[in-house]
């Protein structure tokens, strides 16, 4: 979804990105497979900067999959998500597109 920083209105250019694999399927590549897609279609688009937000420090998978199509820790917003009534931290990935691909984005065609 466009990115929007409240002081101004949605950037076409920046995007918060979210991907969610079934329970039963988790740790068989289909995250990657469906992040890199994202990413492909957003830089097709002109898209210039993919955000995503984390909402448990300890989201182990989510980090690592981030992580691993390129994506960078910019910050940490302490104890402002809450689960089960425990506030959690949120924290922020961050892709710049017009770099590099890493492997396993795709080029679209
Ligand atoms: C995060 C999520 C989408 C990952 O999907 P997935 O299909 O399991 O991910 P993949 O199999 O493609 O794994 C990609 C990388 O993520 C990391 N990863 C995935 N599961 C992991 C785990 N349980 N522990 C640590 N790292 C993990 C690894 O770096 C992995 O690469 P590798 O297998 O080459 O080592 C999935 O776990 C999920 O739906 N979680 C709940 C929802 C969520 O947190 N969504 C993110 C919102 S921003």
């Amino acid at each position: 979804m466009p990115f929007s920083t409240g002081i101004a209105p949605p950037t076409k250019k920046t995007f918060e990105v979210s991907v969610y694999t079934a329970h039963t399927a988790v740790r068989r590549g289909a995250g990657s497979v469906a992040l890199a897609e994202v990413l492909t279609s957003l830089r097709a688009d002109g898209a210039r900067e993919a955000l995503a937000f984390i909402g448990d420090s300890y989201n182990a998978a989510s980090i690592g999959l981030h992580r691993k199509l390129g994506f960078q820790h910019v910050g940490t917003l302490k104890d402002v998500g809450e689960k089960f009534g425990k506030m959690l931290d949120v924290i922020v990935m961050q892709r710049t597109l017009t770099f590099e691909k890493p492997a396993g984005e795709a080029t679209k065609t």
